[in-house]
């Protein structure tokens, strides 16, 4: 992949979306049978799969937190998932990952319920086009809510790129690899409404009106997977009720 030579044509990016237009996403909940809560999730080309275990006994013992659950997350990527082979096994981008995202889920997940106990998110990214992370949070959430761990609401995550001086929504690869800036982020959304940001994270330049306004695009995007999130666990549990 090389650089492109403008990233906006009339209006539209290099894949037709309008700057604010978020790509397809597809949700699938309860996907994998072993675990307490699973999620598959799309994200225009972003394939991931998260799967939660738990709450569960903490090995080895002294791990173990007499007032709260521990929170511990895993971000993988499949050596398949890149176009050039990613060797396997955690690097300081995965580690990092796991890290900045295990801090958003302790922000949400009610751990003081589950004293001594560990609550395990495991995300495994089958094939990555930019966002990895973001997809990879939202699958986490909707795999937690199947897991039936108590919430104070749900994390939701996306993206905001600076392309051509635009400020862009859910940037794809040739957006995220070669714009000026990138700012994933995470959201906690309670009773419908965005109430914190949970993750926040910025590689290049932007001044303080495009961070304003890159916030205000993120939120609007947040929004719209939120209501993805939620169909998607609706749908799961009235189908459970109607197979009862
Ligand atoms: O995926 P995300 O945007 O959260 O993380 P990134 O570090 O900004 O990576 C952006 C994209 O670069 C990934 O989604 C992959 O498509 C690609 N990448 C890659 O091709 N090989 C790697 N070892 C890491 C990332």
């Amino acid at each position: 992949m090389s650089r492109p030579e403008k990233f906006i044509i009339d209006g539209k990016r290099l894949d037709g979306r309008t700057p604010d237009q978020l790509r397809p996403i597809k949700i699938e909940v309860d996907y994998l049978k072993r675990a307490d809560g699973s999620c598959y999730l799309e994200m225009g080309k972003n394939r991931v799969v998260a799967a939660v275990y738990g709450p569960r006994e903490v090995h080895p013992r002294h791990l173990q937190d007499p007032t709260k659950a521990i929170i511990r997350y895993r971000y993988n990527m499949a050596p398949f998932s890149v176009e050039e082979r990613k060797r396997p096994g955690p690097d300081r981008r995965s580690i990092e990952i796991s890290k900045v995202s295990k801090e958003a889920f302790e922000a949400v997940i009610m751990k003081e319920l589950f004293p001594r106990s560990a609550i395990d998110i495991f995300v495994e990214v089958l094939q990555a086009d930019a966002g990895s992370r973001t997809a990879c949070i939202n699958a986490a959430s909707v795999a937690l809510v199947d897991a039936g761990i108590p919430m104070k609401g749900i994390l939701t995550s996306v993206a905001v790129a600076k392309v051509d001086g635009v400020l862009v929504l859910d940037p794809m690869k040739e957006e995220d690899n070669y714009g000026e800036a990138d700012i994933p982020f995470a959201f906690l959304i309670r009773g419908g409404k965005i109430e914190s940001i949970a993750l926040l994270q910025m590689d290049g330049k932007m001044t303080k009106e495009e961070i304003k306004e890159a916030i205000n695009l993120a939120k609007k995007g947040a929004m719209e997977i939120y209501q993805m999130q939620r169909e998607a666990i609706m749908k799961k549990f009235i189908e459970e009720g109607e197979n009862e």
